[in-house]
Order: C-alpha cells, then structure tokens, then sequence
C-alpha cells in the first residue's frame, strides 16, 4: 500500500546520526543515560513482542482482556465516526479490538518513527477492514504533528496509546505529551490511553527480571545496536541488565550495569565504566488513579472514565478537555 502523502518519511541515515548524538551526550552525563526510545531497533521490537507473550510481563494480556471485556462501553464513549490515531504502531490486536468496537470509524492513523514497523501494521489493519482509510504517518509522536486528512470527515479525532507507554516518559515529559495530544484532539475529541497501576514490587520487580531473561536481551541490545551502528566495541558479557522498582518516584527504572572497570569505544571516543557503574535506560513509571489524574489535570484533560482488570493491574483511561 502507498503511504499517504501526508507522511513525513525519515531516512535511516538521519535516524543515526540523531542516535549517535544522542549517545554521546548521555554518555557524557552523570549519571549516564540513554533514552529509551532507542531500545527499538528491528531487533529490540522482536524482544519487546516477545516480552509482551511472558507470563511474568502481565501488561499486555491485561490491558486486552479489558478491551475485550469493556469494548461496547469504550466504543459508545468515543462516539461514532471517529478518525483514530494511535501513537506507535505495536500493538495489531489492541488496534483490531478497538476498531472492531468503534461505530463506523473514517480512517486510521498510525504514527510511528519505525518504517518496518508501520508497515507492519499498515498490512494488518489493511487486511482486517479493507474498507477502512488507513493513513499510516512516519513520524515521531512527541513533536508537533499535521494529522492526513481522511477521506470522509470525521466527527472527531480519538487518540489510543496503549501499553502504559506513556510511563516511558517521566513526569514533566508525560504532561507534555498529553498536552500535545490534548492539541491532536481539539475540543470535541477524545483520547484512550493506557496506563500501568501500582502494585507490590515482587510483581512490578518480576515483570521486567523475567525467567526467561528476554527482557535482560531486549536491554542489552541497546549496547549490541551502539556497536552494530556507531562501530562501538561493548563485551555484552561485561555488562548486565537491572529493573528495580524505585518506590518512591513510583517507577521501574532499568539500567545497564558495568560488571567490571573497562574503557569502551564509541564513535571514536573513548568512554570510562568504573565496575559497578549503572547507565539509565529506561523508566516504567506506574500510576496511582489519583496521580494519573493529576497529570492529566496539568496538561488540561480530564479523565472521563476509566476501565480496568478485577485485580486493578492495569487501566484504560478516556480523557477529554474539560
Ligand atoms: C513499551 N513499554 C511500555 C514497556 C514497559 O513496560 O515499560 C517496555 C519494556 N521494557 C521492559 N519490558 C517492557
């Protein structure tokens, strides 16, 4: 399928050079730290679906079976004809669920910085409603966006951002974030956004230490990519992945221990680890329904309603301007 002309494809070449910037001024920091983002090359977004089948890693199934047991509700909610746009393109069976409950959607954006994976998920949207406009934008969520404009118009626009993703980004980020969503929405609009709840650390800990170790690889990969695409020279055997959960700024917080003192080279630079030596990665942050409210309250959305499991793990949250 054609992408839309609206889209604002990005080459690899540019999607580099902005890695290898960002590299060297997280290497540079103290402590160092990497944005998370980078964790999804096509090898880090095979572990990543792998993670989400993990018996340990509950969010995934979660959040479907409350789709799955709320999607009359939910599609009452967000009204008839709407344009969806989801942010990131990951999640096929989440975007099935939805549409499926959606009265007579006009099209379907999704917005992804990952060519393969938008892709991916232009075919499997494509397959399952062929009648539907599916106008796919190559481009990062967290900037300024111009949305295609569908061919039939649309009562509304309705944003879905699944998977807790959101608590990938810290507090002032996620603000700014739903901020810019409130913007994509408008007045009449709404947004459907996942969110990861708070719960005992043994859980939250296991979810991202499983069994299995694929959440460890998935890590890793970040050091495997810098070498892969930047020519750094990291021994992914001195280095190993750590979740903890910070109880206090209520997040997971994954970082990539040195096991031993070493020098590494990164594009030309030489770069110090003392053993023991942990760069961030990533955050996990997980909400209360409270504080979640709160931060939408600061980026000018109002939770409207909320969906959740028996066991309250996870919810789905619509927001709308107040
Ligand atoms: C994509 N994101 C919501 C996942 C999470 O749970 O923070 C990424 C992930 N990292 C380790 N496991 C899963």
């Amino acid at each position: 399928m054609p992408l839309h002309p609206a889209t604002r494809l990005r080459d690899e070449a540019a999607t580099t050079a902005e890695f290898a910037a960002d590299v060297r001024a997280g290497l540079a920091r103290r402590p160092k730290r990497i944005a998370s983002k980078w964790l999804y090359d096509a090898r880090g977004s095979a572990l990543f679906e792998r993670i989400c089948t993990l018996p340990e890693y509950y969010l995934t199934r979660t959040e479907l079976a409350i789709l799955r047991e709320h999607a009359g509700a939910i599609g009452a909610a967000l009204g008839p004809q709407p344009l969806l746009v989801e942010y990131g393109s990951g999640s096929g069976t989440k975007t099935r669920l939805l549409l499926e409950a959606l009265q007579d959607p006009v099209g379907y954006v999704p917005i992804e910085l990952s060519r393969s994976a938008l892709a991916d998920s232009i075919e499997r949207v494509a397959d399952a409603f062929p009648q539907l406009a599916v106008l796919p934008l190559c481009a990062d969520f967290t900037a300024p966006l111009a949305l295609p404009a569908p061919p039939r118009r649309p009562r509304r626009v309705v944003v879905f951002f699944p998977g807790s993703t959101l608590g990938n980004f810290d507090t002032r980020e996620a603000v700014a974030l739903l901020a810019r969503m409130r913007r994509t929405i408008g007045a009449g609009g709404a947004a459907l956004v996942g969110i990861d709840l708070r719960k005992d650390r043994a859980t939250l800990e296991a979810a991202y230490n499983d069994a299995a170790g694929v959440t460890a690889q998935f890590t890793l990969n970040l050091l495997a990519r810098m070498n892969r695409e930047l020519g750094a020279d990291f021994d992914l055997d001195r280095f190993r992945h750590r979740a903890r959960w910070n109880a206090l700024a209520g997040r997971i917080e994954t970082h990539i221990v040195s096991s031993v003192e070493q020098q590494v080279r990164v594009g030309g630079r030489r770069v110090h680890f003392t053993a023991g030596e942990a760069m961030l990665v990533e955050y996990s942050c997980k909400y209360t329904q409270a504080g979640f409210e709160r931060i939408a309250a600061r980026a000018g959305l109002r939770v409207e309603c909320s969906w959740s499991d028996p066991d309250g793990a996870f919810a789905l949250e619509l927001l709308r301007p107040p």
